[in-house]
């Protein structure tokens, strides 16, 4: 009878050492290299790109452009509309450090118990500050109506601002019908805007027109100091001023593509409405005299008759809405 050697069980014995070892090597390294905090911000992350890789714009996003946004979320809130029947969605640029004109719109014309019948929602849109993001943190908690992502909170980063928008609502609120682009010093006439999206649909984008050339931004001609004529043309297409402007829903995806594939300008309302536009066809936008131009708003009863008005402070938001609510103007 062959009886195994003592030297075959030490071999089998080393063996099964070996592959142990290895095995938990390989799950050090595992957990060393996948593993991340279980902060909230890994779960926003997890969630945003399950989301984002089921969206039809992925494979798009994966292509090379001219004008990459490869940027992350430090806040999101990937459910914010969910299944809902959304006719507005309301995307407000504003700077971390806006903290009273953000309060002062939430207790306003954005007040939720005052935008639920319209199927409105209100979203701010901001890059990141300079400052710590402890404020932000506490405030997106409390409302969940922040999205940001991490590149530069600046006025010549705005134009990235209305890009995170769009791609935003593409992944996350794709059913949106309309999308208002807003600012924080914005009053919104959300009642008046909503029944008139109601009454005549439209497939154009709606605003206040603004037509090159646009002042300030024109290269000055000069001899031995040659302009960045490449950074700024001389003509621009038709836009519609940033203050607000409509965006239908169904164009929105193709905008944001036409971003990630048109040379960046930082002139917000010339990029998206004038030059993104263009590309994907949707150009000429349409006036309408009841979207803000720019021009600063002067006594209350003025924003019964508008769906936007532009350079209002928080006071202001709280007169004008109180003043609204009342029904004194004629
Ligand atoms: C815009 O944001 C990018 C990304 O954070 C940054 O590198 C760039 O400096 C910013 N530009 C300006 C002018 O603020």
């Amino acid at each position: 009878m062959n009886v195994p050697h003592a030297s075959f069980f030490l071999k089998q014995g080393r063996f099964y050492v070996s592959v142990l070892s290895v095995g938990v090597l390989l799950l050090f390294i595992k957990e060393l290299v996948f593993s991340r905090p279980k902060t909230s911000s890994a779960s926003i992350e997890d969630e945003t790109m399950s989301e984002w890789r089921r969206s039809p714009l992925w494979v798009e996003d994966q292509r090379p452009q001219i004008n990459p946004h490869k940027f992350q979320y430090l806040k999101n809130h990937p459910y914010y509309c969910n299944n809902n029947e959304i006719d507005l969605l309301i995307l407000v640029s504003s700077a971390p450090d806006h903290y009273e004109e953000r309060e002062a719109i939430r207790a306003t014309w954005a007040a939720s118990g005052a935008l639920e019948k319209y199927r409105t929602k209100v979203l701010f849109l901001l890059g990141q500050g300079k400052e710590q993001q402890t404020l932000v943190d506490q405030e997106s908690n409390l409302c969940r109506d922040i999205i940001q992502e991490d590149f530069q909170d600046s006025y010549y980063n705005l134009t990235l601002k209305t890009v995170m928008g769009l791609k935003w609502t593409a992944i996350f609120c794709p059913q949106a019908k309309y999308v208002l682009k807003t600012d924080d010093d914005i009053f919104v006439n959300v009642p008046l805007l909503h029944a008139a999206l109601k009454a005549q649909q439209t497939n154009q984008i709606t605003g206040c027109i603004k037509n090159s050339p646009i002042h300030g931004f024109q290269p000055i001609p000069s001899g031995d100091n040659p302009q960045p004529m490449d950074m700024m043309p001389p003509a621009h297409p038709a836009f519609t001023a940033g203050a607000g402007y409509i965006l239908p829903g169904p164009l929105i995806p193709e905008l944001y593509i036409a971003a990630l594939n048109t040379k960046f300008l930082p002139i917000e309302d010339v990029f998206t409405t004038g030059h993104c536009a263009k590309r994907i066809g949707a150009h000429p936008p349409l006036h309408d005299s009841r979207f803000s131009c720019g021009e600063m708003v002067t006594r209350e009863c003025q924003m019964s008759k508008m769906f936007t008005g532009h350079k209002v402070t928080p006071e202001m938001q709280f007169s004008i809405f109180e003043t609204l609510s009342e029904q004194i103007c004629k």
